[in-house]
């Protein structure tokens, strides 16, 4: 549990801009003593005015006892370097946790989340390209014992390619022995027939621990269980700073247009709430989501025709109601 008072709210790009302040506003009405202050960053800056992200705005962020993040769009340009991963790498934030509950289901993805396929250290050359994936005992270990204290009594599955990948025999036997150390239920499971089995049998699984680009893939076809990615919510958890954001990206195809799901972005909202120890407030967000489903209020990736903004006005409504009471 952390001390929350400050909230560094960043939009981003795309959706970012019409689901975040779906849930800036559901924070405020919930903890109108929070401070929430915006700061701007991503690509649409970037062409703006050259930079994605200032010094001052890192440092900005860096200061917020947490930060609230919708998405922003990440071109495969040369000369672009993904503030996402900027952000994630220099905040220490290791470990990134995807919550995919459903009907008898309750499944935490823990990806680890600054190096690996995402270690930066890459060659471009005319006859070759290199990418190092770079996996550290030290962060190995770190994000191990992070899922095994998730785990508690439920069980952990690796998720890894040891059969082709020596750094993931590595990955693997220090999560087996983490997992050992801390009395902690654990199996494990090759990356590619886990994606098709999580599917499956959604009910056999409890933690799954992976590495960095596994865990991004992972997380993405687990959204199929719980209606896609306007439903995924996730946090980004270091020792010093936390950062909250909807699995999903910039969604270019349909933004501007009222039509994103912003419930990614309020259960992101709900936890940082969690995180900050007030659990009846997060619960009343996820409360409210379904109160405002139950009443056939959906957005159309879900079936419904509610727009972005009316699905948000409505879950404002519904805590206003238990907030009155
Ligand atoms: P995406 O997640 O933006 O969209 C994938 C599909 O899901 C699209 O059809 C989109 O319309 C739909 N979708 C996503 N969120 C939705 C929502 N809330 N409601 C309804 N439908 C939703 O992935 P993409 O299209 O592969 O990537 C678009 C851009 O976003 C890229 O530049 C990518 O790099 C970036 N991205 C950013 C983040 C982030 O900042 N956290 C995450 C993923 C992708
Ligand atoms: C995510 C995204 C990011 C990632 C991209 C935008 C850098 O896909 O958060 O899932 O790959 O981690
Ligand atoms: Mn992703």
């Amino acid at each position: 549990m952390a001390k929350v008072r400050s909230v560094a709210i960043v939009c981003g790009d795309g959706i970012g801009k019409e689901v975040i302040p779906v849930a800036r506003d559901v924070l405020s009405l919930l903890h109108p003593e929070y401070e929430l202050f915006p700061v701007e960053v991503g690509y649409e800056r970037w062409e703006r005015t050259g930079e994605a992200m200032s010094d001052d705005d890192f440092e900005l962020l860096k200061s917020a006892d947490a930060i609230l993040f919708g998405a922003i769009t990440t071109p495969s340009a040369p000369d672009y370097r993904s503030v996402l991963l900027r952000i994630r790498k220099d905040l220490d934030l290791f470990a990134n946790v995807r919550p995919v509950k459903g009907d008898g289901f309750d499944i935490t993805i823990v990806r680890e989340n600054i190096e690996g396929l995402y270690s930066g250290i890459e060659e471009v050359g005319v006859d070759s390209a290199t990418t190092l994936r770079v996996l550290t005992r030290h962060e190995c270990e770190r994000i191990a014992r992070f899922a095994c204290n998730l785990a508690g009594r439920r069980t952990l599955t690796i998720g890894h390619k040891a059969n082709v990948m020596k750094s993931d025999v590595f990955f693997r036997d220090i999560c087996l022995h983490e997992a050992s150390v801390a009395g902690v239920n654990c199996n494990d499971r090759l990356i590619d027939a886990l994606c098709l089995d999580v599917l499956i049998h959604p009910t056999s699984y409890h933690v799954i621990v992976t590495t960095n680009m596994f865990g991004d893939i992972l997380s993405d076809v687990a959204a199929y269980l719980v209606g896609g990615l306007g439903m995924l919510p996730s946090a980004n958890i270091g020792e010093r700073h936390a950062f909250f954001e909807p699995v999903h990206g910039s969604a270019p195809d349909i933004a501007g247009r009222n039509l994103a799901n912003p419930v990614a972005a309020l259960r992101s909202a709900a936890l940082l709430l969690r995180h900050a120890g007030d659990i009846p407030g997060s619960d009343a967000i996820e409360c409210a989501i379904q109160t405002v489903f139950s009443r056939g209020i959906k957005t159309r990736d879900l079936g419904g025709s509610a727009g972005t903004k009316e699905f948000g006005e409505a879950v404002l409504h519904e805590l206003g109601l238990v907030m009155a009471v």
